[in-house]
């Protein structure tokens, strides 16, 4: 189970590999005292230091790494000590190809790169037990020794025959009997029948793809075989006598994995985040790395770490912008506001050689302090000083919006009704951002988690419907909570199983409808919803819609907006129903940002949900933390030129910022109460 974690302070610092200089000690030395120059106060140690720490099979080298994190306790600086796992020493690769990853077309990898590890290999997992638990005795108890940064970026998969062997006992486990799978899996479909769990292959694009079920299945087992490794890296550490905290560094929007399986495994969040700045308006930025703030606080709806981030441009993205002045300030107060007790970088010292020598980093090749870089650091370190009470409150929020990995999985595989843009980023982006626009914090959470302490809860393109997820809702709408899902919902079971007997599966009495069709729009098509005269939403303005038109018929909903155009003009767009003691709102298109906008402002006010600032400006953003004593609010301007805007400053003094009615371009203010 994870822990409460509480630095008392905020953490400045990130990723450092001494490795790279230990040629040359004065660098070291230089880099302490530039480091605490620019406030920071922790240091992540030891990611890809595998062949540094063990050279040769079986001969150990940790003094550097012992000497290093000395120096940096006496210096008040903490480490954040990553297990090495992320890449593996090539004596390894080979004298046991086995640790290395098969590819889904059979074929086995090169020594390289990294990430590229079989998690089923017992060769592979007895090696990192071995490496984590002389970390865990030597490190593990250091004072200066805060947090365990479990490998790195988990990702990927592995189609060896250990691994598949693995698949087919998780089935077994999953399905108990065959009969049951082909079932779940609908395989008579291309007669594609299996006789026997040993029978069955992962998905490949030499074999099979077009069985849903079982590509949804597997993608479960790749959650759960990381899940499976990450628990066996923190065991070892455990048996190596640390009891320190552990978290795995996670990726903005990657499908790949789970994540909120993870939840209960390690301790604290962390994430790694890498916007493409100055691409677009900054505050639509802003707002998209504000959702992944948010997706990643409410997998444990607690406090968690921004592991990475860039200090300057980092250098994979097709153009390395650099970043102009203030934004880096801008997005570490952000990340802040929506929960982050930490902000670190990638990278403190920019390494010479090899793919990422021109990503950013605190200090850069030139090696001086005197930098437009380093200056914004240190102004970062002294916001994040001065922030230091923040450290540990929680962030509270009174609406929430699903995101669920596995029903992205299944609708992205769906076959219809769009193959080429479902949207659905975007369409929880809508829901997100309409919300966000209030200055309300949003939880991001998926179907297995409550829907008890929200007021409003938004539900965008739930194609899967799982975890017995229309019977919360259910009973959320009948105590008097206020729903909304929209089309192209509870199409499908947890196997990827059309419902039948109608959709949305299991709400349609919640709803007050059912959807009998649904329209796919080719690109440049559009319709539009048209107000009924007198709705009691008092909606008077038409919204275009475009890509999905769904067509429900209503058994007791009220119809706020019918279609305007095509075959369908006069049907439904907008519906709203009233069940037990709240409400149920179905958008039936896949409407335009006004429109979201207009009616989660008019459901928030039926909610009774307080906003703190009435009139927020475009490209400001607003968000709490709350702790039982104090409450933090901030304000930011994304804008790059000031704006005006009215602050409650009756409730909440300024506490940190400068606020003259206006906040400057790229600003922060935070008031407290
Ligand atoms: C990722 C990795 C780091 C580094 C950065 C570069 O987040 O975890 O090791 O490669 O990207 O942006
Ligand atoms: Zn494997």
């Amino acid at each position: 189970m994870s822990r409460e974690v509480n630095f008392g302070k905020l953490l400045h610092g990130g990723d450092y590999n001494p490795e790279q200089w230990l040629h040359d000690p004065d660098i070291l030395e230089k880099d302490i005292e530039y480091l605490k120059k620019a406030k920071i106060n922790e240091v992540s140690l030891g990611v890809f230091s595998w062949s540094m720490l063990e050279p040769e099979e079986g001969v150990f080298r940790f003094q550097w790494m012992e000497d290093i994190i000395n120096r940096l306790y006496e210096n008040g600086i903490s480490v954040i000590l990553a297990t090495p796992s992320g890449a593996r020493p090539k004596w390894m690769a080979d004298q046991y190809p086995e640790v290395l990853r098969v590819d889904s077309a059979g074929n086995r990898a090169f020594f390289g790169g990294r990430h590229n590890h079989c998690y089923t290999s017992p060769l592979y997992r007895e090696k990192v037990r071995i490496m984590n638990k002389k970390l865990a005795e030597n490190f593990g108890n250091h004072p200066g020794v805060i947090v365990w940064h479990i490998s790195n970026e988990y990702s990927g998969e592995c189609y060896c025959p250990l691994c598949q062997e693995e698949f087919r006992s998780w089935l077994k486990d999953r399905y108990g009997s065959i009969e049951k799978l082909n079932f779940a899996w609908a395989t008579t479909f291309w007669s594609h029948t299996y006789n026997s769990f040993d029978q069955i292959e992962a998905p490949s694009p030499r074999g099979e793809e077009g069985i849903h079920g079982l590509n949804v299945d597997w993608r479960r087992f790749v959650t759960d075989r990381t899940r499976d490794f990450i628990i066996h890296e923190i065991r070892a550490i455990r048996e190596g006598g640390s009891d320190k905290p552990a978290t795995i560094n996670m990726m903005y929007d990657f499908k790949g994995l789970n994540y909120h399986k993870f939840a209960d495994i390690i301790d604290i969040v962390s994430w790694d985040n890498y916007p493409h700045w100055h691409k677009k308006e900054e505050y639509l930025t802003a707002m998209d790395g504000g959702m992944q703030h948010d997706i990643m606080r409410s997998i444990q709806k607690k406090p968690f770490l921004l592991m990475e981030s860039c200090p300057s441009a980092p250098n994979w993205q097709a153009v390395s912008k650099l970043r102009k002045p203030g934004i880096v300030h801008a997005a570490s107060m952000q990340a802040i506001a929506h929960g982050a007790d930490s902000v670190l970088y990638f990278q403190l010292r920019q390494s010479r050689g090899s793919s990422e020598k021109f990503h950013g980093a605190v200090i850069d090749h030139y090696g001086g302090d005197d930098t437009r870089v380093f200056r914004e650091v240190t102004e970062i370190g002294e916001s994040l000083e001065k922030l230091r009470d923040v450290a540990g409150a929680g962030v509270r929020a009174e609406t929430a919006v699903i995101f669920d990995w596995e029903n992205r999985w299944a609708l992205e595989d769906a076959m219809g009704p769009r193959n080429e843009g479902m949207f659905y980023k975007e369409a929880v982006e809508k829901s997100y951002y309409a919300f966000r626009k209030l200055g309300l914090n949003v939880d991001m959470i998926d179907m297995e988690q409550e829907l008890e302490d929200y007021k409003v809860v938004a539900a965008p393109m739930l194609y899967m419907f799982r975890a017995g997820f229309w019977e919360k809702v259910q009973r959320f709408v009948e105590k008097g909570g206020r729903f909304i899902l929209t089309y192209w919902s509870g199409i499908v079971d947890e196997t990827d199983l059309c419902f039948l007997g109608g959709t949305p599966y299991g709400l349609m009495d919640v709803m007050g409808l059912r959807s009998t069709e649904i329209d796919g729009l080719y690109e440049g098509e559009s319709n539009v919803g048209i107000p009924v005269q007198g709705n009691s939403m008092h909606m008077t303005s038409s919204y275009t819609c475009k890509n999905l038109c769904d067509l429900v018929r209503p058994s007791a909903a009220e119809v706020i907006l019918t279609y305007g155009e095509d075959f369908y003009a006069g049907m439904p767009a907008l519906t709203k129903n009233s069940f037990g003691k709240g409400y149920a709102y179905y958008v039936c298109a896949d409407f335009e940002q006004g429109f979201y906008d207009e009616i989660y402002r008019k459901i928030a006010a039926e909610a009774g949900i307080k906003r703190i600032i009435r009139h927020i400006p475009k490209g400001v953003e607003v968000s709490t933390r709350q702790t039982d004593k104090a409450e933090y609010v901030f304000v930011q301007n994304f804008n790059r030129e000031p704006v005006e805007i009215q602050l409650p400053t009756d409730e909440y003094h300024v506490w940190t910022g400068s606020y003259d009615g206006t906040i400057g371009g790229f600003g922060t203010v935070v008031l407290k109460k």
